[in-house]
């Protein structure tokens, strides 16, 4: 999330020399490597709510959400988290981003974002489940370098920092993320240490990008079980990550770790590197998030 990656169109070339044995299952989408047991669509009578907000009251709740002020993240020359940049309004979650020259420690950042994860003062966390949230991005311009996303960290966290960190992506938006496509675009990852054990596995398996109408609301799901996680837009499964053991020989697929520990939820709006200009940000942009739900699988 905070360093961007460099070969997003090599998970294709990876993808097609995967040998793996298939079996007959009724999932049809794109898997890292094998079948899928994950649906195609979402049957959510499968599931039980287990939490939910749908930013409908006049402040953030703090008791679930730990909105985070003059935040700096690794490696962010450009940018600082600032509160005023996490918003209800309409009765959405608002983040923005914005040219807002701001210094810091004798530091001088450009822009300014919003950060806000589920450390609130009860805060929330899970382990496995779908997790979803039905948000609508702004219309981005060449080369922008806006950077709104939801995602899910572990917390603790039990790694070092990024990129030897576990980290999963469930809608990260960005037109200059893969270095040569300027097309706004969309993907979830699984993004998972240690590197050096596991060769660059993270970044070969980055889901295919989407290109959608991401101006209207959109529903970005995470179905994550002990042996698969998949990502789906508007209830539809668009890619899988299966479980491939790390003493597997690489060349019939990268491992794939599927984490197992608690995760919390994060939004936020980022704005990264060098294409930024603050014509980008005449006004600021801004992410809007109707509602985040949680469910747990029920047991069959
Ligand atoms: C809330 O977020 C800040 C970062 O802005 C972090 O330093 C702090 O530890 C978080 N609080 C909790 C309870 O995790
Ligand atoms: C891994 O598989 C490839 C292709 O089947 C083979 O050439 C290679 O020797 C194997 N490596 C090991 C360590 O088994």
């Amino acid at each position: 999330m905070q360093q961007k990656m460099k070969s997003i169109k090599n998970s294709f070339a990876f993808i097609s020399i995967c040998a793996c044995l298939f079996v007959l299952a009724s999932a049809t989408h794109d898997t890292t490597c094998g079948q899928s047991q994950h649906p195609d669509v979402i049957n959510y009578q499968d599931f039980t709510l287990q939490f939910e907000d749908q930013f409908n009251k006049i402040e953030i709740n703090t008791q679930y959400w730990n909105v985070s002020d003059n935040l700096i993240r690794t490696n962010q020359q450009f940018q600082i988290y600032t509160k005023e940049n996490v918003k209800i309004k309409d009765d959405n979650l608002v983040l923005s981003a914005q040219y807002k020259p701001t210094t810091l420690e004798q530091k001088k950042y450009d822009y300014s974002g919003g950060y806000l994860d589920t450390t609130g003062s009860i805060g929330f966390k899970f382990q496995y489940g779908y997790a979803e949230a039905r948000i609508k991005l702004p219309k981005l311009q060449f080369q922008d370098s806006s950077f709104p996303a939801f995602w899910a960290l572990p917390h603790p966290a039990y790694n070092s920092r990024w990129p030897y960190s576990v980290e999963v992506d469930i809608m990260e938006y960005c037109n200059v993320c893969s270095g040569s496509d300027t097309n706004d675009y969309i993907y979830g990852a699984n993004i998972y240490g240690n590197r050096q054990q596991y060769g660059d596995c993270r970044i070969w398996y980055r889901s295919t990008m989407k290109q959608i109408t991401f101006t209207d609301y959109h529903l970005y799901g995470w179905f994550w079980t002990e042996k698969e996680m998949t990502f789906y837009i508007d209830g539809v499964a668009y890619y899988s990550y299966i479980f491939n053991d790390p003493s597997n020989n690489k060349s019939i697929g990268c491992p794939v770790v599927i984490p197992d520990k608690e995760f919390i939820l994060i939004f936020d709006f980022a704005v990264i590197e060098k294409y930024a200009k603050p014509e980008h940000y005449k006004e600021p942009k801004e992410m809007y998030v109707d509602y985040v739900k949680v469910y747990s699988l029920n047991k069959k």
